[in-house]
């Protein structure tokens, strides 16, 4: 009878003891930066590069130039906004979630990647982005799902996204005006950038696969109603 139960366990056993045990720590913290690219970051710049037509005018991204300046063309105007008033590449210090200082219509393009997952009230936030910009204006919000907390900035972080969400928060915040979606990543990349796995280390065929259900990451464009567009 011990040995028919112990055979009747043993394939529940094996997976308990598998012979290639989940490694216990990451290879690194802070999702590989100091290994490598992370794969968030070259996932978000392979989106922004198939968008850069639409990076141009009056431009306004967060915390830095970093796509304006490599991806823009006939920029007109490119400011810097940050809540961080040590940041001395923003040429405005607001929180963007409380952000009526900054005037309305006044952008055509809004670069919002990698930080809605900092601010608490996100309705406010994509209200201000939707406020903002001029009639026809493009946001391009990136947000996470999958992926490493940030070290130092744990204790700020609020939230982590789905596909569901950012479609539910945008297209409330740009009623009548355009939102399209998409999320990157499967589940080789999800376990690898928790793990601290960088691109330079993957195997790019491995990037290629969306899946559904491991998502990394969620890329937002939403058009404002109104301007040449519509
Ligand atoms: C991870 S960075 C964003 C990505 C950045 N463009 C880059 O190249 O890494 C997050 C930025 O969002 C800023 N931030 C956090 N909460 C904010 C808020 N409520 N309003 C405006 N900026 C905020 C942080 O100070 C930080 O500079």
């Amino acid at each position: 009878m011990k040995r028919r139960l112990r055979k009747i366990a043993s394939p529940a056993v094996r997976m308990l003891k598998p012979s290639r045990p989940i490694p216990a720590r990451p290879l690194c913290s802070n999702r590989g930066a100091e290994r490598g690219t992370p794969l968030g970051r070259h996932y978000v710049d392979r989106y922004m590069e198939a968008n850069r037509g639409d990076i141009t005018g009056a431009v306004l991204e967060i915390k830095n130039r970093r796509y304006t300046d490599s991806l823009g063309h006939g920029v007109v105007r490119g400011d810097v906004l940050d809540i961080d008033p040590s940041n001395r590449d923003a040429n405005i210090i607001a929180d963007l979630a409380a952000a009526d200082d900054v005037p309305s219509d006044s952008y055509d393009c809004f670069i919002l990647d990698e930080t809605l997952q900092f601010v608490y009230d996100l309705r406010s936030a994509a209200a201000h982005a939707h406020r903002i910009l001029r009639p026809g204006g493009v946001l391009f919000a990136t947000v996470p799902c999958t992926v490493q907390h940030d070290g130092e900035l744990k204790d700020v972080e609020m939230w982590r996204f789905t596909r569901g969400s950012c479609l539910r928060l945008f297209s409330e915040a740009f009623a009548g005006g355009e939102v399209e979606v998409e999320t990157y990543g499967n589940f080789a990349t999800c376990v690898a950038s928790l793990a601290g796995v960088v691109l330079e280390e993957i195997d790019p065929a491995l990037l290629e696969e969306r899946s559904p259900l491991f998502v990394q990451g969620v890329c937002v464009r939403a058009r404002k109603a109104g301007g040449a567009g519509t």
